[in-house]
Formats: C-alpha cells, sequence, structure tokens
C-alpha cells in the first residue's frame, strides 16, 4: 500500500477558517478533509464478504489510517511500497470483458458535415420555425454548430471500476462511457453504489481511510488515476456538486463563486475575478437574481439559489465534466425546475452525471442513463445503460422496466 497523495496537494493552503454547510471543496479542490463523506452516511455494513488473505496480499489492501484521510489503495495496478508494514504487491489489472458500447442515441439530425446530432442536443437548440427551405438550412447550421461544439467537450470513460471499504466490496466491475457534450444518469435503489461510482470519478473516494478501488477512469483517453495525472488536476477538471447545498454561508456571493480559485491556485486580476462571477452566475441561472446583491452572504439566499450558486462556484474553475449527486433531492419542484433548465444549457458547454432516484427527472434531464443494482450482500453493477429514452420505453432487463416503474427501489 502506498500513500497515493498528490505532493502537491501538501502545499495548498488548508480549507478556510469559516465552517461551510457541508464539506468544503472537495467539490472543487479537496485537501483530505474525509468529512465531505458524511453526506454518503453510510448504512451499517453488515455483508462484508472477507476478502481471502492470499487475494489481500496480492490486491494490495491495507487498513492503515492516512494522517489526512487520503492512503488510499487503487488495486490491480501498480503501486510501489511505501513502508515495511504496508501490504503491497503488483498484479495485472482485472481482465474483465469490456461493456457493451452504449447505445447510439437516435439521430434526429444529420448535418451537412454529415453530422449525427443527439435529438436531445436538437431539441436543447432554439431553431425558429419559419417552414420551408431557411427553416431546414438553419436547423442544419444548428445542428452543425451543436456538433462542433460537441467535439470540444469531453468524455469520460469508466472502465472495469470495482471499489471496497475495507473488504466490503460495493461495487463490480462497472464499466461505463459518458459521453461529451450530454447528461448520463445514474438511476437505482439507496445502497447500490451510485454515490461510490460517483466519486470515483473525481478522485473523492480515495478521502475514505479504508477505501480502495480497480479499474481506470479516462478522461479524454487520459486515466486520472495514472501516476503521471496530477489529483489537482483531476479534481479541476471533474467539479462535484453534492444533495445539500454547501456555500458557505457567511461569505458573499462574489467570493463564494471565486472560493475555488485560491484552493486551486489559479490567479486572476479584479477585472477577470468580476467577469468569471458574471459569468458563472449566469451559466448557473442566478446572475439575474443576484447581480445587485454580490456583497450579500451566501447564506441569505434560497436552498434553490444556494445550490446553483456551488454549481457556479463549481464552473469558475472551468471543468470539463460536473458531477451531481442528487442535487435537487432537497429542494422544492420551482427550484427544482430550475435546476434542470440550467442543466440543458450547462450540457453544451461541458459533460453532466447526474444521480437521481427522481425517474421523471431522469427523463427529462439525460440523454444517457445506467440503472445500477446491488443484490441482497452482492456488491452494486450495472444491469443495463444506454440511450434514456429506449431505457424507460423499452428496457431489456426485466429489473430496469420494474425499477423505472416504481415496482421497487
Ligand atoms: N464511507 C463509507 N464507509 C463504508 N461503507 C460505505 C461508505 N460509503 C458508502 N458505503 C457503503 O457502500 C455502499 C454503496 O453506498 P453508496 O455509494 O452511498 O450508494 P448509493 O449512492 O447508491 O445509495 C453501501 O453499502 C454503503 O453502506
Ligand atoms: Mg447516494
Amino acid at each position: 500500500m502506498t500513500d497515493r497523495r498528490d505532493p502537491e496537494l501538501e502545499g495548498v493552503s488548508p480549507a478556510p477558517a469559516e465552517e461551510s454547510a457541508d464539506p468544503y471543496m472537495t467539490d472543487v479542490m479537496s485537501v483530505g478533509d474525509a468529512s465531505v463523506l458524511r453526506d454518503a452516511e453510510a448504512a451499517p455494513v453488515t455483508s462484508a464478504e472477507p476478502v481471502p488473505d492470499a487475494t489481500r496480499a496480492t490486491l494490495g489492501i491495507s487498513h492503515r489510517r492516512a494522517r489526512r484521510g487520503a492512503l488510499f489503495g487503487r488495486r490491480g495496478a501498480e503501486v510501489p511500497t511505501a513502508g515495511a508494514d504496508d501490504v503491497t504487491s503488483v498484479i495485472a489489472p482485472p481482465s474483465a470483458p469490456d461493456f457493451p458500447p452504449p447505445t447510439t442515441p437516435p439521430v434526429h439530425a444529420t448535418s451537412s458535415a454529415g453530422y449525427a446530432v443527439p435529438a436531445a442536443s436538437v431539441r436543447a437548440s432554439s431553431v425558429s420555425l419559419l417552414g420551408g427551405a431557411s427553416a431546414t438550412a438553419e436547423r442544419l447550421a444548428e445542428a452543425e454548430r451543436i456538433a462542433a461544439r460537441q467535439e470540444e467537450l469531453s468524455e469520460l470513460d469508466a472502465r472495469s471500476i470495482s471499489a471496497w471499504f475495507g473488504d466490503h466490496q460495493v461495487l463490480l466491475d462497472v464499466s461505463l462511457t459518458m459521453p461529451a457534450g450530454q447528461v448520463t444518469a445514474l438511476i437505482g435503489p439507496s445502497g447500490c453504489g451510485k454515490s461510490t461510482f460517483l466519486r470515483i470519478l473525481n478522485r473523492m473516494h480515495e478521502l475514505v481511510p479504508s477505501a480502495s478501488l480497480a479499474g481506470e477512469v479516462r478522461l479524454d483517453g487520459d486515466d486520472i488515476y495514472d501516476p503521471s495525472h496530477r489529483l489537482i488536476d483531476a479534481r479541476k477538471d471533474i467539479g462535484m456538486v453534492f444533495q445539500k447545498p454547501n456555500p458557505f454561508p457567511a461569505m458573499s456571493i462574489y467570493d463564494n463563486v471565486i472560493a475555488g480559485l485560491k484552493l486551486t491556485g489559479m490567479r486572476a486580476s479584479r477585472d477577470e475575478k468580476d467577469h468569471l462571477v458574471e459569468t458563472s452566475l449566469q451559466s448557473a441561472g442566478l446572475w439575474k437574481e443576484v447581480k445587485d446583491r454580490l456583497r450579500a452572504p451566501g447564506g441569505g439566499l434560497s436552498g434553490g439559489q444556494q445550490q446553483r450558486l456551488c454549481i457556479a462556484r463549481s464552473l469558475a474553475i472551468k471543468p470539463k465534466v460536473l458531477l451531481m449527486d442528487e442535487p435537487c433531492s432537497a429542494l422544492d419542484p420551482t427550484s427544482t425546475r430550475v435546476i434542470e433548465e440550467t442543466m440543458g444549457e450547462l450540457q453544451k458547454e461541458l459533460t453532466i452525471v447526474i444521480v437521481t432516484h427522481n425517474m421523471q427527472q431522469a427523463q427529462r434531464v439525460s440523454q444517457q442513463c445506467a440503472f445500477f443494482l446491488a443484490s441482497q450482500g452482492q456488491p452494486g453493477h450495472i444491469v443495463e445503460h444506454g440511450d434514456t429514452e429506449a431505457m424507460f420505453d423499452s428496457p431489456i432487463d426485466p429489473r430496469t422496466y420494474d425499477y423505472v416503474n416504481g415496482r421497487f427501489g
């Protein structure tokens, strides 16, 4: 076992003295505050399948707690030995078969350049229906713009992810491609590993002292767990929004938005900050409501506004992917609708992965969907994934059918 802390994080100043409503900055830049996971109040682990000693040794499992909670084992990867009491070894990555590629979204338009444009992208566009040839030309031009923009966005690809808390395996061989510029919804009953999977996508899983994992997470082809990939970059590129809005309550709205800059070491002039605050709040759909009170405390906003403030804070450091763990479950229907609309706009700029228990929300906001399930005592896995419409209208697996139709979970 080795200490996987990024040495660069040693130089990062600790979280500000002000207490956030939730563990702050793991969404943009954790410095190892494991309390971030208190939102993931773990259900008691009752069904831990003991890992045989030989496997334990082979996989490099250790239970030693890290000083700042970042001691982390990545199974199936080559891990240099860190200390005499460590159990470390090297095995080949699990040779699980590749998961079938995700279903291609239905193509509703093809650009003149030959780009296939997903239905949702076309829905999201504001093409006027003037009728006739000019409308068609306009629609094709818009489709082309969307396709071009999507080419610049980032794809996240999780391959053969397995995860453990101590000896308790909670995910088994999960592979999922989260396409660029689309919203991928993770659905499934409580406890099947959705939040764990999400936290693995931006290296927050390793904040739990006993946590370990196997597999790869590729952002545009680069494994974010590769030793050459800096933790700080993974957190910058892949932002996170939690279930409970977690702004600094006493800090101004303005300072909340740019709080991530300091912790990521990004420098900006006053003008640049002003611009960043405005554009981030605009993208988060909050600018109009707060532009005249940027110096007011973030804690004075409504729950829905606070959540959008947290989205703005994540956006301010220009992530390529935004992870959202049940971002609306603590909000009223109106705030939920505003956040959903905001997501529709945001996906033009970045890739989104959302965990939701709300099946209507999954259908409204996502183009891709993955159904997670954990049988009694077994680790969570993906039963079925693909185009959201197909998952809801004609699921292949009867368990998917039952879940999306509210028969369990
Ligand atoms: N910090 C933790 N320590 C130990 N076990 C945990 C921790 N977090 C989650 N778990 C366990 O991992 C499993 C998956 O949890 P989670 O990823 O939160 O599921 P979901 O988000 O689908 O409800 C559960 O059995 C849960 O008890
Ligand atoms: Mg969860």
